[in-house]
């Protein structure tokens, strides 16, 4: 049986077409099932192609496979690991186009976002590869005349990894890549919305020279393989982006065998303009920040709040911004913005704004789901949202601007550090002391000053609060992955 729509498959024209794999991969195997999971294509509904629906069974098989890979791949030189790293990374960068337009055929980003994930993604593995051969263990003085101390750092074994549908690429290497750096194995559950990146990827990692059982991913309904990735004892470790409220249920299951868990979860990103800012400045700022991936990563900015001085300019020129994006099928020419994931997150969106129109804001474009399939929203721009309404409380994971005024700094701190999500923040200001005072009063784990665009591979990427635990990405992300032992060696006295 066809189990997809033939010009959506001629539409995505990929010049590998054995990149859409649709099947799970495990100990080097792929693997298809009768049951399925279809994937479609949010710009208008249409089937791309189905992925195996697997369960508790090939969950507890992949877990086996990458426990037995583990001491082979732990035993390897870094350099080893790195050098397949490398190659990984030029294979992936090589199939930038052909990885971009299944991204955006699957999630719905604007090709040119695609593109610029895939290129993220491969940064992941890149960098990872390098750090390999740099994580350093210590030597310390020891406590007693005949004591020296050691510290190793080791692979914690067995990764399960947790991964959603925003940035189905990146999202994956950020946790893979220093996983396999660091000496581990890994098993994946990719977004069932959007596989077929993660599957691609999984291809590619073969072809560089990944062993079988090392990384493996399994695809299906998220309760039945992650009651397994949380409860094996073979796993050593979860890692999960994702919302707060799963992300908080899967961490606690994690703790009947103490793995080690690293969450990042929701953000509430307040985005603040002081008078004193670089207006044009600032307004892109809003633009890349807000309207990136149609309003859908966990760095959004969520809250505009803006000085009652450079209010009313500020929404001028944002909503003139707003109205010029190209909104539109990514894969059919250049666009902004495009569909939201589903009709869940149209829903949402939809809550929010008459939820904030109800409590007195005003409407300065926007507003409206559009179009007779997909799921389109128009990007919007509101002021004067109540400080209480559910567009400033709730992560809102779309395209829409919501202004808040405020008069002083202590008032914008004290909106800005009330919530308990602390992933992402931003300041625009020219006053370098008030720049310093806001970067260290923002209770977040990111504060983007003068820029709202933060995301890289070299910089530690989390938050704080109930944004999550632990960080990805720069040097602190590898150690996500290892172990510390410590050797205190005593030594017998000197031979007289
Ligand atoms: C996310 O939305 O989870 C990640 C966004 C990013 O890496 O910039």
């Amino acid at each position: 049986m066809t189990r997809h729509d033939l010009g959506e498959r001629a539409r995505l024209a990929l010049k590998r077409p054995d990149l859409l794999r649709e099947a799970a991969w495990i100990n080097g195997v792929w693997v298809t099932g009768d049951a399925v999971i279809e994937v479609t294509n949010p710009a208008n509904g249409k089937v791309l192609g189905a992925v195996p629906a697997l369960g508790e069974a090939e969950t507890l098989g992949a877990v086996a496979a990458a426990h037995a890979a583990f001491p082979a791949w732990a035993a390897r030189a870094a350099k080893d690991r790195a050098a397949i790293l490398r190659r990984w990374f030029e294979l992936v960068m090589a199939h930038r186009d052909d990885l971009a337009r299944l991204m955006t055929a699957e999630q719905g980003k604007p090709l040119a976002e695609a593109q610029g994930e895939v290129a993220y993604a491969a940064g992941f593995i890149e960098w990872f590869g390098e750090e390999a051969k740099r994580a350093y263990g210590e030597v310390i003085p020891g406590h007693q005349a005949d004591k020296r101390i050691v510290v190793l750092k080791q692979p914690v074994g067995v990764v399960a990894a947790v991964t959603p549908w925003n940035f189905p690429a990146a999202m994956i290497t950020r946790k893979v890549a220093p996983a396999l750096a660091a000496g581990c194995t890994v098993v994946l559950k990719p977004s069932e919305l959007t596989p077929f990146s993660a599957l691609a990827l999984a291809l590619l990692g073969e072809e560089a020279g990944l062993p079988a059982g090392v990384f493996n991913i399994v695809t299906g309904p998220p309760a039945p393989i992650g009651a397994v990735l949380t409860t094996d004892p073979r796993v050593a470790k979860f890692t999960f982006t994702g919302s707060t409220s799963v992300g908080k249920m899967l961490a606690a299951a994690c703790m009947g065998t103490v793995k080690r868990v690293s969450l990042e979860l929701g953000g509430n990103a307040p985005f603040i303009v002081f008078d004193d800012a670089d207006l044009d400045a600032a307004v892109e700022g809003a633009m890349a920040s807000k309207f990136r991936n149609t309003g859908q990563t966990c760095v959004c900015a969520n809250r505009l709040l803006v000085q009652a001085g450079i209010y009313d300019a500020f929404a001028e020129r944002l909503t003139n911004r707003v109205k010029a994006l190209r909104v539109g099928d990514g894969l059919e020419g250049a666009t902004d913005q495009g569909p939201l994931i589903n009709a869940g997150a149209l829903d949402k969106v939809e809550r929010h704004i008459a939820n904030a129109v109800a409590g007195g804001a005003g409407m300065l474009t926007g507003g409206r789901r559009f179009g007779t399939s997909g799921t389109w929203f128009e990007p919007t721009v509101l002021i004067d949202v109540p400080p209480l309404a559910l567009l400033n409380i709730e992560e809102t994971f779309g395209p829409v601007a919501g202004l808040v005024r405020f008069e002083t700094e202590a008032q914008a701190l004290a909106m800005a550090n009330d919530t308990r999500a602390g992933l992402a923040s931003y300041v625009f200001t020219r006053d370098l002391d008030r720049a310093w005072r806001m970067g260290e009063g923002l209770q977040y784990g990111m504060v983007g000053l003068n820029t709202g665009l933060i995301s890289t591979e070299v910089a530690p990427f989390g938050g704080i609060k109930e944004s999550g635990l632990g960080r990805e990405g720069s040097h602190f992300g590898l150690d996500e992955y290892m172990e510390l032992k410590m050797m205190c060696v005593g030594l017998a006295p000197a031979p007289v």
